[in-house]
């Protein structure tokens, strides 16, 4: 049997609810982790972790967070201060960070913020006027550029343009490339599983098109 005969085939459509979502968190994966801040309007600093997060576009430099509802259907805090403030900051999430990620993703109500609740410290906006945490040792100010609706959730899918980076510079080489070695991401699995990055190689794009020479091709 052919390695393609052996897949399960599994429509999403005919899936339990719920299941089709383990799928994916489990197959898209590692993802990095977008730790965010966000402030109401009555100037509550808020933070929760979100893994589906990713960057879309170069130029300019513009990234991708999509924030599910709760289970009322109601907008989670994070999206709705980003609708209203239109604005969030986005940390990278290292190791070390990993227990006070985990602890941020408690729903607190509105009122609460998190980064005061678990005795965080700040760091003010270079752009913006949403701080950000001082710990982490990168991180992206984001302007909301774009909002979709998606799914039946739906799911608050956010585009944000990052106008400033905040990069320690230990992270740094001389060309202000970020040293891929000093890193220490850690990706989110599926459930509630996390991995970190460790082992990396560099592995440049090949020089020439890949596969038999056109004059040797049968
Ligand atoms: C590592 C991690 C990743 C998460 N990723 C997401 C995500 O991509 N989208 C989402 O809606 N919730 C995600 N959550 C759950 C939110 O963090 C959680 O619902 C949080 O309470 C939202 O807070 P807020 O209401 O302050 O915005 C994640 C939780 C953890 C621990």
């Amino acid at each position: 049997m052919s390695a393609a005969a052996s897949r399960l085939v599994l429509p999403a459509d005919a899936l339990p609810r719920g299941r089709a979502y383990g799928l994916l968190l489990a197959l898209v994966a590692p993802r990095p982790i977008g730790w965010i801040t966000s402030r109401s309007a009555d100037g509550v600093l808020n933070l929760a972790p979100f893994s589906f997060f990713n960057g879309v576009c170069g130029d300019p430099p513009t990234i991708s967070v999509a924030v599910a509802r709760r289970e009322d259907g109601s907008r989670k805090d994070t999206a709705r201060n980003a609708l209203a403030s239109g604005e969030f900051v986005v940390h990278l999430v290292e190791r070390g960070h990993l227990d006070d990620v985990v602890a941020s993703s408690w729903s607190f109500p509105p009122s609460v913020g998190e980064v005061e609740r678990l005795g965080l410290e700040t760091a003010p906006g270079a752009c913006l006027a949403t701080p950000g945490l001082a710990a982490p040792r990168a991180r992206m100010e984001c302007r909301l550029v774009g909002h979709h609706e998606v799914g039946n959730g739906p799911v608050d899918l956010l585009l944000g343009e990052v106008v400033a980076f905040h990069v320690a510079p230990e992270l740094l080489d001389e060309r202000g490339r970020v040293r891929a070695t000093e890193l220490e991401q850690v990706g989110r699995l599926g459930g509630w599983w996390y991995a970190p990055v460790v082992e990396r190689w560099e592995l440049p794009p090949p020089r020439e098109a890949p596969g038999p020479a056109p004059d040797r091709a049968p």
